[in-house]
């Protein structure tokens, strides 16, 4: 797919937990099509220790309003710097990089995400509603207040979520949800922590169910220069940021 540089401007920045801001970014062109589980290199300005790109998942693209959604973890300085941005400043970003996750229409699928991973299952759900199949989502995090974006993930699916401390939901990890019990799925696709995914295709291979995983490996060019992204797959090392972030779990040597 073609790359575009674009000077992104601000709408709203909206806190949407103490550590997460919802950015929405627009521009005067039509934004260009971008796919679920691609993302984003966002340029940070004015500090020494920002000169590197981040890379951010697309959380979703509202086409209609000529909108993307960055659902952001402000944790480092740079990332910090984008949760201060304010409306009608402009954000440079490269997009859409990666290949994004598969939109399995045919199959019943479970999307599975923790934490700020849980961003690009968002369009991915969207994606899949709007090809005519309505996903369950299956949302983890360690207490209620830490659950991100219900309303918006119950628009295009059923959600089911699991607490560490059993504050909303059902009590444990993701892996621990009954629905994975009580009912057969074809498909599951997830992003989050790595030990968490690694569970999730624990699972998936113990049910034989197919399942592709957007891993969160450290990246800088987002373009497969750098070579600070590398997975180790069936098929060698490869760069994430190129040939992923999506894998299915099959290509990669994940062990029991
Ligand atoms: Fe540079 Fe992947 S981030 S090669």
């Amino acid at each position: 797919m073609k790359k575009y540089i674009l000077d992104l401007t601000v709408k709203s920045v909206e806190q949407v937990h103490e550590r997460y801001v919802l950015v929405k970014l627009t521009s005067k062109e039509t934004l260009p099509q971008m796919l679920p589980g691609q993302f984003v290199e966002v340029r940070v300005d004015g500090s020494a220790t920002t000169f590197l790109r981040r890379p951010i998942s697309i959380h979703f693209v509202d086409y209609q309003q000529n909108e993307l959604w960055l659902l952001v973890a402000c944790i480092g300085d740079g990332t910090k710097a984008i949760g201060a941005l304010k409306s009608g400043d402009v954000l440079n970003c490269v997009l859409p990089l990666g290949h994004g996750f598969t939109i399995a229409s045919d199959k019943k699928c479970l999307l599975v995400g923790g934490g700020v991973g849980v961003a690009p299952l968002l369009y991915l759900g969207a994606e899949l509603k709007r090809q005519g199949v309505e996903p369950t989502f299956l949302l983890g995090a360690r207490t209620g207040k830490d659950l991100l974006m219900l309303d918006e993930f119950r628009k295009y699916g059923r959600v089911m979520v699991t607490t560490e401390d059993g504050s909303e939901g059902e009590k444990g990890f993701v892996t621990n949800h009954s629905v994975l019990e009580q009912e057969q799925f074809d498909f599951i696709q997830t992003c989050g922590p790595t030990p968490m995914m690694k569970a999730v295709a624990r699972v998936a291979r113990q049910k034989g169910i197919d399942c592709e995983a957007s891993l969160e490996n450290l990246m800088a060019c987002g373009l497969g220069a750098c070579l600070c992204c590398v997975e180790k797959t069936t098929e060698g090392n490869l760069c994430v940021c190129k040939e992923g972030p999506v894998f299915n779990i099959k290509r990669l040597l994940w062990q029991d």
